[in-house]
């Protein structure tokens, strides 16, 4: 696949729950934006999901699911790999040789893994504390450079950075590429939750996220229940961070006119946030519409999604397969 001298790019998503409007822009967006002109694969992240030990069948349902979502979302599986993470043999192998060169400190120090420290103290498992060893090589895998995530996974994408840096110094080799976080907005993107408090996540309360699978009703509801106050008093005041949420997902999906018209009765003190959160949430529901329609079709073709799946696999292991004889060799291993 990457014999078109095009840039290769890699990126997945963790199975554990609905993919909401944080997922769309930091990642998927991204992913369909950057098909044409990249070599990408863009993979269900099974592996990662077993830190936090699904069932069987929930883990086959939410893999099928996030795997739909990027077909709706636009990815065109003749133009790049789209495949499960667990379909990938080499990315075990891969995994356990970085082990070797992942060193405790550095792996406890990581923000995620803290935090989960903190969160889940009951399962705090191995898996966690390497997750970024292998998130590494889901990247490097395929030898790529960019890397579309938001802005949550930048210091993942840093630390990748070091470990192929201390494989290519250890081994004397030029071999790996150092991949960078990519997006093609300005900077990387962090979608607020409906809150006001942090990023949208899934492991937030529903009410805080609009999935990509919502029905118009639902994202209006939550939409209308954003927090707001009564109002800016001074003209050309700066706006509280709730407030500026709101114009944040504005930007998002509604014309630049109608952002202009807000700001602009913001300015003069007669905005009147109702109306703001109406046109958000219809400006929203008819942005999201042509994805939930296209999921309700794939939903009913579900072999289709397998096919498709199947196929990826294939390209994947194609190119992991040539990474794992390079590096087999590299670090002194026989491949017979
Ligand atoms: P979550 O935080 O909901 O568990 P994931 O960790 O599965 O989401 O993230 C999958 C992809 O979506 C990653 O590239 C991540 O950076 C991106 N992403 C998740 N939440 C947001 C957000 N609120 N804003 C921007 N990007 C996000
Ligand atoms: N860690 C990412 C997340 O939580 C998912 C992920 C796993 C990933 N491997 C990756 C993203 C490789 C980009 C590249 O969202």
């Amino acid at each position: 696949m990457a014999s078109d001298n095009k840039v290769i790019t890699v990126s997945g998503v963790r199975p554990t729950g609905r993919q909401h409007l944080g997922n769309y822009f930091g990642a998927v967006k991204n992913f369909v934006g950057m098909q044409d002109s990249y070599t990408g694969y863009f993979f269900v992240a099974d592996y990662h999901s077993l830190t936090t030990h699904p069932n069987a069948a929930d883990l086959r349902e939410k893999s099928k699911n996030i795997a739909l979502i990027y077909l709706a979302c636009g990815l065109d599986p003749d133009k790049c790999a789209l495949y499960l993470q667990s379909d990938v043999q080499q990315i075990p192998e891969l995994y356990l040789i970085f082990n070797m060169h992942a060193y405790l400190g550095e792996l406890e120090r990581e923000a995620t893994f803290k935090e989960k420290v903190r969160s889940q103290p009951n399962n705090v498992n191995a898996g966690l504390l390497t997750y970024p060893v292998l998130m590494t090589v889901d990247i490097i895998i395929h030898k790529a450079h960019k890397v579309p995530v938001g802005k949550d996974q930048q210091q993942h994408v840093e630390m990748s950075r070091d470990f192929v840096r201390r494989f290519n110094n250890f081994y004397g080799v030029n071999y790996f590429p150092e991949p960078v976080p990519f997006s093609f907005s300005d900077t990387l993107m962090n979608i607020p939750s409906l809150d006001g408090e942090g990023k949208m996540s899934k492991s937030k309360p529903e009410y805080t996220c609009i999935y990509l699978e919502d029905t118009p009703d639902q994202i209006r509801k939550k939409i209308m229940r954003m927090p707001s106050d009564s109002g800016p008093t001074e003209p050309n005041s700066a706006k509280p961070p709730f407030i500026q949420n709101i114009f944040d997902l504005m930007a998002l999906v509604s014309s630049t006119e109608t952002i202009q018209h807000f700001n602009d009765q913001y300015n003069q003190c007669n905005i009147r946030y109702g109306d703001l959160k109406k046109q958000l949430a219809e400006d929203m529901v008819a942005y999201l519409s042509p994805i939930r329609q296209k999921i309700e079709e794939l939903s009913a073709n579900e072999s289709k999604v397998y096919e498709i799946l199947g196929d990826g696999a294939s390209k994947a292991r194609a190119s992991a397969a040539q990474t794992l004889r390079d590096v087999r060799e590299i670090i002194g291993f026989k491949n017979f």
